[in-house]
């Protein structure tokens, strides 16, 4: 997710876009750029950092004259963060200036060919492509602005919010939106355009929101001219009038970050298979992994390092690699394995799941695995950041930033890229056959839509969450696949509302656990259909003829543990495997609904912080 701001109107734009951006940093802050138009030229500053930095810049190196001007603040995709990368981008005459949230998948198909017509590229990003793309079809059509862009667009395949605007024709912008929010502004004698309202709620409360591909070409005394990209009809703006206020704008509408991030799910999920999983025609294509596929097929074994939730999903991933492609697979806390001298030798490939990319214990173990031959492989949602720089190679998460501190999406989208990589390697090792690798990537695909459903039950957990928001303790049982997803279901639990809680295999209990049982201790059991069902329901049984509360994860459709349990939540039927990936969600739901009725601060819960670059 990137933050894109822009402006058209009577006064000075610089003010509005920068204050803009900085309200829009929550989407992105690895670097910052904007551009002015002050009558006579454009005038860019772009630069590594936050918004903040880009201030200091520009207020120092360019004229902040003018009342055209277009900004962004990037969370990266193509491209580390640094100053060329950042938008805006020029196109090759310096003429056209862009900005863009968004992925352009078949921008390398692009590139190779305007750069056979002459075009040359300063940067590594996709957008810079698009801009001279835009500009090649304008030069080449003899078009104007407007009609370069739609049909350009009609030539990607990916996501976009893009703004736009010419030199030569300083009195309009063309946006255009598919798959990443663009919002217009309706001011007096001016526009504005942003990723959401944030940027110009103060000025007026008019917005257009652009439907996915729908173009507007905005001018300065002119309606509005809203376009389907595909076909040019008309589409007719539908102007509402927002009550919504800053903050919850920010929060997309929603009471908090982390429960706007485990909505955000669906979408994230996609984005991270987008351009990398083509069920249709058996294909997953993972830049690292191609370059790399030797060191992971010769492997002994893969070790996995992470902390927290990302250890959690590093034990997911242990099950789907040794279950589907028949590598042997040791997962470790970071903080251990740092210390105690671990055998490493050049046949290992480690893996390092994290989020932030910046976690101190993830990244010594990092170190130490290369220091002793290792092949290091990082999974990292942060482009750029130092574990992303310190792993050999790697595969963003692409979950976009991650505000709450209670990972959600990061969780998911770290399970989605690691099944990615272990299906790959199956395949690959000729573990399975072409029909049972179709039925798999395809259900794969069907996951962004099963986490949708799932989600739908979200008044049903509220419900659930007053029964037990008192509670002093409480114990999650999986097994197998879900096994991780019982350990990570306590962690957001304990984490958010400060309830002791414990994750453990659902057959541990008769060793110990089972003692704790009585009619006080509320007790949320993962029984899948898929996933030693039989077994998970003599567990549940155990827990009853104690006098347990049993709040069960099931299968939609299921009857038996149904009768069982004192409450029901439902997910989708999938494959086992993939099993995780929906039913971590409704323990997401738990905690937070849990949290937020003791009156705990969800979104930064105390003593924890969101990265932990400390030992
Ligand atoms: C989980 O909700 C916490 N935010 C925490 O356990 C986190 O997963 C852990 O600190 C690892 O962070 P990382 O993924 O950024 O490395």
């Amino acid at each position: 997710m990137c933050g894109i701001v822009g402006y058209i109107g009577h006064r000075d734009a610089y003010p509005i876009i920068i204050k803009g951006l900085q309200r829009l940093e929550y989407r992105g802050y690895d670097s910052a750029g904007i551009a002015l138009y002050d009558g006579t030229d454009i005038n860019l500053s772009k630069t590594k950092g936050k918004v903040d930095d880009l201030k200091n810049k520009s207020e120092s190196s360019i004229s902040l004259k003018g009342s055209l001007g277009i900004g962004h603040t990037r969370w990266a995709t193509h491209g580390i963060p640094n100053d060329i990368n950042s938008h805006p981008h020029y196109s090759n005459s310096g003429d056209l200036v862009i900005i863009h949230n968004g992925i352009i998948e078949n921008y390398e198909a692009i590139k190779k060919e305007l750069t056979t017509r002459g075009y040359t590229f300063e940067s590594d990003t996709d957008t810079e492509v698009l801009v001279n793309l835009i500009e090649e079809v304008k030069n080449k059509e003899e078009v104007k602005l407007g009609k370069a862009v739609q049909i350009a667009l009609n030539q990607v395949i990916g996501a976009y919010a893009i703004a736009v605007f010419d030199k030569q024709k300083p009195d309009e912008i063309v946006v255009a939106k598919l798959g990443s929010p663009l919002a217009i502004g309706i001011g007096k004698d001016e526009f504005f355009v942003a990723s959401d309202a944030s940027p110009f709620i103060e000025f007026t409360n008019n917005a257009v929101y652009l439907e996915d591909e729908e173009m507007a070409i905005i001018r300065l005394g002119k309606e509005i001219k809203l376009r389907k990209i595909k076909d040019d009809s008309i589409a007719y703006p539908l102007v509402q009038e927002l009550q919504m206020n800053l903050e919850e704008i920010e929060k997309g509408g929603y009471d908090h970050f982390m429960l706007k991030e485990i909505y955000e799910q669906p979408r994230a999920i996609k984005d991270t298979y987008r351009g990398r999983l083509r069920a249709a025609q058996g294909i997953i294509k993972m830049a690292g992994v191609d370059e790399n596929l030797e060191k992971f097929l010769n492997a002994n074994r893969i070790i996995i390092v992470a902390c927290g939730t990302s250890w959690h999903a590093g034990l997911v991933a242990e099950y789907i690699f040794e279950d589907l492609a028949r590598i042997p697979v040791e997962v470790e806390y970071a903080s251990e394995f740092r210390y105690r001298n671990p055998v490493i030798t050049d046949k290992d490939v480690l893996i390092a799941i994290s989020q932030s990319g910046e976690t101190a214990d993830t990244l010594a173990a990092i170190k130490l695995a290369k220091e002793r031959g290792a092949f290091v492989f990082g999974v990292c949602n942060v482009v750029g950041s130092s574990i992303a720089r310190e792993t050999h190679a790697g595969a963003y998460t692409h979950a976009g930033p991650e505000i709450g501190v209670a990972s959600t999406k990061a969780f998911t989208t770290q399970i989605t890229v690691l099944t990615l990589l272990a299906l790959k390697l199956a395949k690959e090792k000729g573990e399975f056959s072409e029909s049972k690798f179709h039925e798999f990537l395809s259900e794969l695909e069907n996951i962004p839509s099963k986490v949708q459903t799932t989600l739908a039950s979200n008044p049903l957990v509220e419900v659930i969450a007053q029964a037990y928001k008192d509670s002093d303790n409480c114990l999650y049982l999986g097994r197998g696949y879900n096994f991780p997803v019982a350990l990570e279901g306590a962690l957001k639990l304990k984490e958010i509302s400060y309830i002791h809680a414990e994750g453990y295999p659902a057959a541990e209990m008769k060793h110990g656990p089972i003692a704790l049982i009585d009619d006080q201790m509320p007790v949320i059991v993962i029984a899948p259909k898929k996933g030693h069902y039989e077994k998970v329901v003599s567990n549940i049984q155990e827990i009853k003829s104690r006098k347990g509360k049993i709040i069960a994860i099931v299968t939609a459709g299921d009857r038996q543990v149904t009768d069982l349990a004192d409450h029901v939540i439902e997910v989708p039927e999938t494959i086992e495997s993939l099993s995780p990936l929906l039913t971590t969600i409704p323990l997401q739901l738990l905690s937070y609904h849990i949290a937020v009725m003791r009156g705990c601060n969800v979104d930064q819960p105390r003593n924890l912080a969101k990265s932990v670059t400390v030992e």
